[in-house]
């Protein structure tokens, strides 16, 4: 089993991106309830987040709770902001201790009130770290943040801010809650599910995709380094030929 030390820190993702998925599965194969699931996907989170800082991943941004999540069971949903608010107050220790500065990703003010707080608390208490920047996705989708970009756009459009000729990709770019972030080196999705799910859709379209079959709270350091040696074994062309980039 391959250990951190096994990765190359000279070919590192800048960005690594998650989509944390399989909660509820690996809660039922052992007979629980989905939320015993999200539970113990929290301590995933805090190894994830640890082992990255340690191997100094410049970006992490974790699929906490999408747009299209709000459509599961009242219950679910109310734990899981239950959970984000207690992992957000227990955790603020640690990354202050690791430099990590927190950010968030979504449509934020739709969060609960509590939610609200703590999650502005923690990113204005960890602002003047300088390590790993670690992005939470909340109420995040991609067309909802793309939308939100169009209609801020045009409304300097009308309002003579701007105009059409100059609206390009950079532009774009200041306008999607990810603008602070660069573009997705490397994008993993736990629980053997092949798909995007609304996430990133703009900032992955050079990404290399992982895909793994664990379910998230299975997730450990072996497994991200296996997927960070993954990556480092491929080659990115962006649109050259083999070739031309040797
Ligand atoms: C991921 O696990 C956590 C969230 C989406 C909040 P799931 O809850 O989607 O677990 P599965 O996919 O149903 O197993
Ligand atoms: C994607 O997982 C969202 C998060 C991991 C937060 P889902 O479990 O919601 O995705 P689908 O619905 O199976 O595509
Ligand atoms: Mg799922």
């Amino acid at each position: 089993m391959h250990t951190l030390e096994d990765v190359d820190k000279n070919k590192l993702p800048k960005h690594v991106a998650v989509i944390m998925d399989g909660n509820g599965r690996w809660a039922k194969q052992r007979g629980k309830l989905r939320v015993f699931g999200h539970q113990n996907g929290v301590e995933a989170v805090r190894k994830t987040v640890e082992n990255c800082a340690k191997l100094q991943i410049g970006f992490l941004t974790l699929y906490a709770f999408s747009t299209e999540n709000w459509n599961r069971p009242k219950i679910e949903v109310e734990t899981l902001m239950k959970l984000l608010v207690a992992s957000l107050r227990k955790e603020l220790d640690t990354l202050n201790k690791n430099n990590i500065q927190l950010n968030a990703i979504g449509n934020i003010n739709s969060l609960p009130p509590k939610a609200q707080k703590e999650l502005a608390e923690v990113i204005s208490k960890t602002s003047k770290n300088t390590g790993m920047t670690l992005t939470l996705a909340l109420s995040y989708g991609s067309r909802e943040e793309i939308k939100t970009a169009v209609r801020e756009i045009s409304l300097k459009v009308k309002n003579n801010i701007i105009s059409p000729e100059n609206i390009d990709e950079a532009v774009i770019n200041t306008h999607l809650y990810t603008h602070f972030l660069p573009d997705v080196d490397l994008l993993i999705r736990t629980s053997g599910e092949h798909r995007i799910s609304n996430f990133l859709l703009w900032q992955i379209a050079y990404a290399e995709l992982y895909f793994i079959d664990v379910f998230w709270p299975d997730f450990s350091e072996h497994h991200l380094v296996e997927a960070i040696l993954n990556y480092q074994n491929r080659e990115r062309r962006f649109g050259k030929t083999s070739e031309q980039l040797n």
